[in-house]
This record gives structure tokens, C-alpha cells and sequence, in this order.
């Protein structure tokens, strides 16, 4: 070897053993500062652990009334103080589903208070009216939809709303 080649292989041997040695130093590095939070972290419920789960956690969350949720936060507190929806009285359900074709006869629907007419339908009893407001009816007269088209509301609410139409028409 020529003392140029020597002189090269000197010198790359040298930045070959401090790439090693820096390569090891860091190694032990890592392993002198994260050693610790690597045990922790493996430690089921450890403090370090629900830290980094904290940090982690998604911002944001669906919760349904009814939902054990996660975070006992405002959220929470909103979604537990506030129903989906209010139950709507007899008449409420009446007035936005009912009489839009009871209220003048739309399309055979017999009026409400028109007494004469619901004499005949009252005496078929209960039962069956119920059954044809919440399943619908077609009768001679015309089509009565299922709930008067109100699916959204709950049997309660319509047979409420019926029972008050009843009431104004005996
Ligand atoms: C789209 C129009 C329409 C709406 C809305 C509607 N009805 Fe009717 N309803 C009718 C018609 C038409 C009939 C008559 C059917 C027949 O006898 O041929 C009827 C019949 C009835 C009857 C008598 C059924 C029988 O067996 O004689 C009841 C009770 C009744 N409706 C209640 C309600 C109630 C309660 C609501 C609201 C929740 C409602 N209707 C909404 C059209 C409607």
C-alpha cells in the first residue's frame, strides 16, 4: 500500500469506529431515558400509561343518551339533561298530523265533530280504530296512512291525538 492509500484507510477507519461508537451511544441513550416510560407504559393502569392514553384520546366523541361515556365531561352532563325528543300531547299530535285532512274532510277523511259520520267508525270500538290509525286503512271513503303519515312519533302520541279527535267528535 502506498501512503496515500494508508493514510485513507486511517482515516476512514477512524470515522468508521466513532459511527460505531456514536451508534452505541445513542443506543445507550434511549435506553437510559426511555427505559423507564417503556416499563410504565407496558404497566396495565399505570399513571404514565393513562397519560399517554390521555394525549392519544380522539378530541371528540358520540355519545347517545343512555351511552356510558368515557369522560364524565360537560358533554356528558348535555347529552344526560337533554331527551331526543319532547312527547307531544293529544291534541300538539292532532294539530301537525291530524288535521291537515280531518280538520275539512280532505280526501274522504271524516271531519272532525262531525258526529254523524264518526257514530259509525266510534262503534266499531277501540281496538280496531286503534289498529287502523296506527297500521293505516283503506275504507270506502278514502286512504288513511299509517299514523297519518307520523311514523316518527311514538304509538302513544297518535293514539293520544285519536282519543282527542274522538273526544271533539261524540
Ligand atoms: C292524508 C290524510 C289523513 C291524515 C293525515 C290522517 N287521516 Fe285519519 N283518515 C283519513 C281518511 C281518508 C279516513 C277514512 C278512511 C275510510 O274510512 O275510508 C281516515 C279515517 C280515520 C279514522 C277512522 C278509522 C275507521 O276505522 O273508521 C280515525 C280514527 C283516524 N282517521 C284518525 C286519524 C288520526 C289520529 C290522525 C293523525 C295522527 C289521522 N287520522 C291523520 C285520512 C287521514
Amino acid at each position: 500500500m502506498s501512503t496515500e492509500d494508508q493514510s485513507f484507510m486511517d482515516l476512514f477507519t477512524l470515522v468508521l469506529g466513532i459511527l460505531v461508537a456514536m451508534t452505541f451511544a445513542i443506543f445507550l441513550l434511549a435506553r437510559f431515558t426511555a427505559g423507564s416510560t417503556q416499563q410504565e407504559w407496558r404497566r396495565e393502569g399505570s399513571d404514565y400509561q393513562q397519560q399517554v392514553l390521555d394525549r392519544i384520546r380522539p378530541i371528540g366523541q358520540v355519545a347517545l343518551p343512555g351511552d356510558a361515556t368515557e369522560d364524565e365531561g360537560p358533554v356528558a352532563e348535555a347529552v344526560a339533561a337533554a331527551p331526543v325528543a319532547e312527547v307531544m300531547s293529544g291534541p300538539q299530535v292532532y294539530n301537525t298530523a291530524c288535521l291537515a285532512c280531518h280538520g275539512a274532510g280532505v280526501g274522504g277523511a271524516p271531519k272532525t265533530g262531525d258526529v254523524a259520520e264518526w257514530a259509525p267508525r266510534i262503534a266499531q270500538g277501540p281496538d280496531v280504530l286503534a289498529d287502523h290509525v296506527l297500521n293505516g286503512y283503506t275504507g270506502d271513503a278514502g286512504y288513511m296512512p299509517p299514523k297519518g303519515g307520523r311514523i316518527d312519533l311514538s304509538d302513544e302520541e297518535i293514539l293520544a291525538a285519536m282519543n282527542y279527535l274522538l273526544d271533539e267528535s261524540k
